[in-house]
């Protein structure tokens, strides 16, 4: 395998006491919404779970607005399904109609639904940070182990089409660089937008997005080791009371 293991990248949500950081996940998913909902799906996720990240209900509600949901109905001028305004309810809406549509976008390629990607790649988080902030020159390009990628194996260039990316199992990847420049998005929250900075707070939505009952896991966690604590210390002096009297 040539490729590189995800950089070491400190999360809020890290660990089992880890807890959401509510304005890292609102930017985040303010990068989620600005740059990659033109190109990946959010299947998983309603507008109402935005409740979550701290947005009010009126907030939750402007935000479905902002989004067109496809109906049933077809507009008969077009051919293409009718839309309407998205409600809290409504699940985020595809930026494709179907898959042909996003092959067709994308030089045959895929872009998979995000929900689940923190989960679905080994240290899902820090894969997604460094994989945002991983693209590389080629030429020169030397992994873990020293070996120097186009002088072990000459005829591994690029293709045009895709984009050199040490993080990707494939080393090429489809996807464009996403996060191009620093400044990409403006925080509503006054935070600089750096790429490393909207790399590592898009990750962190996503890492919501695959689990957002993590910090009812990790209290759960919390409260189950304390149980066992006192059940065990109980246990224990039962056991002397018992065994008392007996030599
Ligand atoms: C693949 C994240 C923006 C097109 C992926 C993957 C992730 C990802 C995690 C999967 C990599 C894997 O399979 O291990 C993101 C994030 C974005 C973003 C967080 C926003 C910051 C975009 C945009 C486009 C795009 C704007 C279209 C211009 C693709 C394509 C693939 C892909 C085509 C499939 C790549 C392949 O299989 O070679 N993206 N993406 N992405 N993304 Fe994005």
């Amino acid at each position: 395998e040539f490729h590189l293991h995800p950089k070491e990248v400190h999360f809020a949500s890290d660990g089992p006491l880890g807890k959401f950081d509510r304005q890292q996940l609102q930017r985040g998913f303010q990068v989620y919404k600005e740059v990659c909902a033109a190109c990946h799906s959010l299947h998983q996720v309603a507008f109402r779970d935005f409740k979550d990240l701290g947005f009010s209900e009126a907030e939750v509600k402007a935000i479905a607005k902002g989004w067109a949901t496809e109906t049933p109905s077809v507009n008969p001028e077009t051919g293409e399904p009718a839309t309407r305004k998205s409600t809290p309810a409504d699940k985020i809406p595809s930026p494709y109609a179907n898959e042909v549509a996003a092959r067709a976008a994308n030089n045959n390629a895929l872009p998979p639904d995000l929900s689940l990607m923190a989960k679905a790649r080994h240290d899902g988080g820090a894969y997604i940070y460094s994989l945002l902030t991983g693209y590389t020159d080629q030429k020169g390009f030397k992994n873990h182990a020293g070996q120097e990628l186009l002088k072990e194996f000459p005829d591994a260039k690029t293709p045009d089409s895709l984009h050199f990316n040490p993080y990707f199992a494939n080393l090429n990847i489809a996807m464009p660089p996403p996060l191009a420049a620093d400044g990409q998005v403006t925080y509503a929250d006054g935070t600089v937008a750096t790429k490393d900075q909207m790399a590592k707070d898009v990750a962190a939505f996503l890492i919501w997005s695959a689990e957002p009952k993590l910090e009812a896991r990790h209290q759960t966690g919390v409260a189950v080791i304390i149980f066992l604590l006192i059940a065990t210390t109980l246990a224990w002096f039962s056991y002397r009371n018992i065994w008392a009297g007996i030599k």
